[in-house]
């Protein structure tokens, strides 16, 4: 099965995905935590050209394909392997990052985002995507509360924010079958204790 966390900077995406591999580890159910962009050698390596400060004359087109580039040797590398070995995969972001991202919260056009997505996973869908819903104002406020962080969002304006929060309620709308859109204020515990009772559902086991 494979599980994808979706949702704004600081909604909580890496803390749920922790917390769910974890979980699953304890019930002995084999499991593997990536993140995106990263995961392999030649993704880590990607992820360092795309998040250098230095690159400012990094244009939104190169930025998109560096994205695609290093997931689609993610999926080949790891992602597939280990879904055919019967894993649970947990993917701290996808490409639905890419689309809210790049195309709704950037210049890239819609179609041909998703175009480049099927093309960099050879069209390997989320079973599902779990969205923590917090808005942009929400975030701010989080990223002012851990100081350093703070400059990462404040790259970017609340405009953008705004735009991107859009985005991804958005693709849940259009794909909720595999969206599970979970209130990113409630507490730590109540996300992922709701995300832990959907997850035992599709896998089939007790909770
Ligand atoms: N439900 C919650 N309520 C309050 N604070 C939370 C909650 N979940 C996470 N946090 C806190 O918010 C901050 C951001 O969490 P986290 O790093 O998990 O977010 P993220 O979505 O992975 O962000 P990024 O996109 O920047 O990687 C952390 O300080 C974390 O402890
Ligand atoms: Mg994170």
């Amino acid at each position: 099965m494979f599980i994808t966390f979706e949702g704004l900077d600081f909604s909580g995406k890496s803390t749920q995905a922790k917390l769910l591999h974890e979980y699953l580890k304890k019930r002995k159910i084999k499991s593997i935590l990536l993140r995106e962009p990263g995961g392999t050698t030649i993704s880590e390596k990607v992820r360092e050209i795309i998040l250098d400060r230095e690159h400012i004359e990094m244009t939104p087109l190169t930025e998109f394909m560096l994205f695609s580039a290093s997931r689609s040797q993610l999926v080949s590398q790891v992602i597939k392997p280990h879904l055919k070995k019967g894993y649970v995969v947990i993917c701290d972001r996808y490409y639905d990052s890419s689309t809210a991202y790049q195309s709704y919260g950037g210049k890239m056009e819609l179609k041909q985002v998703l175009e480049v997505n099927d093309i960099a996973t050879g069209g390997l869908k989320p079973d599902m995507t779990i969205l923590i819903d917090i808005g942009p104002k929400a975030a701010f406020a989080r990223a002012n509360m851990r100081g350093n962080a703070k400059d990462r969002m404040e790259n970017k304006n609340l405009a953008f924010y705004t735009k991107v929060y859009k985005g991804f309620k958005d693709i849940a709308n259009h794909n909720k079958k595999r969206f599970v859109v979970i209130k990113g204020t409630l507490t730590i515990n109540e996300i992922h204790h709701t995300i832990t009772q959907k997850i035992n559902k599709k896998l089939n086991i007790s909770n």
